[in-house]
C-alpha cells in the first residue's frame, strides 16, 4: 500500500499490488461513489484506488462536504484523488490548493462528463470543444499541483478528431496519469466503446492511461488490456452491479480461482449498502429512491427476464423493497443460485441514473 500521503501530494503513483497485473480504480460517480459505498466496495475486494465525484468549481463555489468526507474519512486503505470540474482558471487553482490541505492522492481533472446542464457551461465534456483554453487549464493546474495531476477524459465532443490534439496537451502538460472513456461526449453512456482510441491514447502520451467504459467482468478486463495495452482498468456501473469485480479482476490476472458470488452474497450487499448510503433521517420513500439507483444496476445481473427489476422498481418504500429483494434473491433454491458475471443483454439500468450530473 502507498504510504501515508504528504501535505503537497505524492510523487509517484500508488504501487501496483503485482506488476503482472493492471491498476484497478473505482470510477467517480455523482451522488453513487460517497464515503459509505467506497467502505461497501473495500468490504467486497477494494481496487487500487478511489477517485470523489466531482466538486464543482466557480467564483463561489466551497469545497462540498459530503465529498470532502470522502477523503478526509477515508478508512477502505486505498488512497483517493480528488476531481475537479470547472472552467475558471483561478477558482480552479484556488480549488487545487485547498484540496492539497487534505490527505489527497493527486489532483484529478474532468474532461468528460456529459450532462448538457454541464457541458453548455463549458465544462467537463464541454471543455472538448475548447482546445485553446485545455491547454492553458492544464498548464495552470500542473503549476498549482506539485503531486499527482490526472486528467479523465472522453475521447472528443461530436467525434474523435480533435483527440490527438488533446493527446499532445496531456504530453505537453507532463499530465502523470490518464483515464480515458472511450466515448465521446455525444455518446453518452451507451454508444460502443472505441478501445481502439484506448489504445492510440496509450501509445501516444507519456504517462500511463487507464482505461474506461464498459468493462463488464474480469474476462472483459483482460481482453481490454489486450485490446488497448492499457495500464490501469477504471470501472463503473459494473461494480455497482458487481461489488466483487475489482477482487475477481485481481484473482484473474494471478492466475487464481475467481470468486463467484450467489444470489445470497447479493442480499448480503444490498443490506450493506442500506446500512452506508441511507441517511437516517430519509424518509422510508426518500430511503426506497437512494437504494434503487443502486438496485437498477444490481438488477441488470440477477435475472434474464429483469423480474428483479421490474419489482424492486415498483415498491414504494424500504420495507416492501427489501421484501422484493428477499423473494428475488433468497427465497426457494435462489440463494445458492451463482450471480451473473455479465449483465443479462436487454436487461438494462434506467437511462436517467446515468446522466445525473448537475453543477
Ligand atoms: C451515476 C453516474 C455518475 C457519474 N459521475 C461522474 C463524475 O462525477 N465524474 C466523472 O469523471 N465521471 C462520472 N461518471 C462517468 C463514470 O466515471 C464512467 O466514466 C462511466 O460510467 C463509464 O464507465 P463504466 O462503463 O464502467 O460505467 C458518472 C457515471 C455515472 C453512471
Amino acid at each position: 500500500m502507498p504510504a501515508a500521503v504528504a501535505a503537497d501530494g505524492p510523487s509517484a503513483l500508488p504501487s501496483p499490488f503485482s506488476a503482472s497485473r493492471p491498476w484497478t480504480v473505482l470510477a467517480p460517480m455523482q451522488d453513487v461513489t460517497n464515503l459509505g459505498f467506497l467502505r461497501v466496495i473495500a468490504r467486497c475486494g477494494a481496487p487500487d484506488w478511489f477517485v470523489t465525484e466531482f466538486f464543482r468549481v466557480h467564483a463561489t463555489s466551497t469545497l462540498e462536504k459530503h465529498i470532502l468526507a470522502s477523503i478526509t474519512e477515508n478508512t477502505t486503505g486505498r488512497p483517493i484523488f480528488a476531481q475537479l470540474i470547472g472552467e475558471d482558471i483561478p477558482h480552479m487553482v484556488r480549488t487545487v490548493r485547498q484540496l492539497l490541505q487534505f490527505p489527497v492522492a493527486g489532483i484529478d481533472l474532468n474532461l468528460g462528463c456529459p450532462a448538457p446542464k454541464v457541458y453548455r457551461k463549458n465544462v467537463g465534456g464541454g471543455l472538448l470543444r475548447d482546445l485553446a483554453h485545455v491547454d492553458q487549464l492544464l498548464a495552470a493546474l500542473r503549476a498549482a499541483t506539485p503531486g499527482l495531476f490526472t486528467v479523465k477524459m472522453r475521447i472528443g465532443f461530436d467525434d474523435t478528431a480533435a483527440f490527438p490534439d488533446f493527446l499532445a496537451l496531456m504530453r505537453q502538460h507532463r499530465v502523470d496519469l490518464l483515464s480515458v472513456h472511450g466515448r465521446t461526449v455525444k455518446g453518452l453512456y451507451r454508444s460502443p466503446v472505441d478501445y481502439a482510441a484506448i489504445a492510440q491514447a496509450a501509445q501516444s502520451v507519456a504517462c500511463p492511461v487507464v482505461a474506461n467504459g464498459d468493462i463488464t467482468s474480469a474476462a472483459k478486463a483482460q481482453t481490454v488490456v489486450a485490446q488497448t495495452g492499457c495500464a490501469g482498468l477504471m470501472i463503473g456501473r459494473h461494480a455497482i452491479r458487481n461489488p466483487w469485480i475489482f477482487r475477481q479482476i485481481h484473482e484473474a490476472f494471478a492466475g487464481e480461482k475467481i470468486f463467484q458470488p450467489t444470489l445470497s452474497d447479493v442480499r448480503s450487499y444490498i443490506d450493506d449498502l442500506a446500512a452506508n448510503v441511507l441517511a437516517p433521517d430519509m424518509t422510508p420513500l426518500r430511503q426506497a429512491a437512494r437504494l434503487k439507483k443502486f438496485l437498477n444496476f444490481v438488477g441488470t445481473g440477477v435475472d434474464p427476464e429483469g423480474n428483479f427489476l421490474a419489482a424492486m422498481r415498483r415498491a414504494p418504500d424500504l420495507p416492501e423493497l427489501l421484501r422484493v429483494c428477499d423473494a428475488h434473491l433468497l427465497a426457494g433454491d435462489r440463494a445458492n443460485r451463482p450471480f451473473s458475471s455479465e449483465p443479462f443483454q436487454g436487461v438494462i439500468a434506467r437511462p436517467n441514473c446515468e446522466q445525473e450530473c448537475s453543477l
